[in-house]
């Protein structure tokens, strides 16, 4: 059944049109990745789905409701949670601070006390440092807290915008890891990546968006032999 359906949108930044009649769906339990060259229009779609950018038309259907006229925290509160490009921790944060962060729509304190504990269970990196500024973290770490960050916000779709952008190789095989561990869990995922390699391994759909516009879509697979996806984004800088 289809959990997050995009249909036709389009948005723009004064005359530069960032997105023209983009539509996307996923299922419930899957990883969709958006695969694009840079000023294709990726974190625009991510930060249009969220409601943080807003559009000039289209609509949007999540867990069965029009969400097309929700506010980014309405967005939120129903599941629609994003890993922003760059991360975007709060340096002058304690890393539990920063977690906490993720659940500002929340009130339960004691679930998500818990919560934060399975996390330093997880990334026990990020628990033995728990009292410390988020700035001592390396750029893989912080990745780590960004995830947990969005954990936090009980998403039932979570996107991520280029996770594994400037990270080691090790910590980009943690950060797919992760990401095939949450969606067998149970979490969908809508996964923007410049590693148009690993990114299709994972996904069980894909869309290749250019210049705003989808190029291709359909089963990863298929893309990843296409010789027009081989030529822009497999070659040798992405296995
Ligand atoms: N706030 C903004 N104001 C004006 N134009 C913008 C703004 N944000 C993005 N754009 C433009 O919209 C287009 C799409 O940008 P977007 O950031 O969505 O692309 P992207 O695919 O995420 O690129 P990258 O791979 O570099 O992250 C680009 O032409 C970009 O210059
Ligand atoms: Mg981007």
């Amino acid at each position: 059944m289809t959990f997050l359906s995009v249909c036709d949108l389009c948005v723009r930044y004064g005359r530069v049109e960032a997105l023209s009649g983009v539509s996307l769906s996923l299922r419930e339990g899957e990883i969709v990745t958006v695969l694009g060259a840079n000023g294709a229009g990726k974190s625009t779609l991510l930060r249009a789905v969220l409601g943080a950018t807003p559009s000039q038309s289209g609509s949007m259907i999540f867990n069965g409701q029009d969400v097309t006229k929700l506010a980014a925290h309405e967005r939120i509160a129903r599941g629609i949670v994003l890993v922003p490009e760059g991360r975007r921790i709060a340096i002058s944060l304690t890393i539990e601070e920063n977690l906490l962060l993720g659940a500002h729509l929340r009130r339960d304190m004691v679930q998500i006390k818990k919560e934060i504990e399975g996390i330093y269970e997880r990334f026990p990196n990020l628990g033995s440092r728990r009292n410390l500024l988020a700035s001592c973290l390396s750029g893989g770490e912080q990745q780590m807290l960004a995830i947990g960050r969005a954990m936090l916000a009980r998403p039932k779709v979570m996107m991520l915008d280029e996770p594994s952008l400037g990270l080691s190789p090790l910590f980009v095989t943690k950060v797919f890891d992760l990401i095939k561990e949450l969606n067998r869990d149970g979490l969908s995922v809508l996964l923007v990546e410049q590693n148009a390699g690993k990114a299709l391994a994972v996904a069980h759909s894909a869309t290749v968006l250019e210049l705003g516009r989808v190029m291709m879509s359909g089963d990863p697979q298929t893309l990843a032999a296409d010789p027009r996806l081989q030529e822009a984004y497999l070659g040798e800088a992405s296995t």
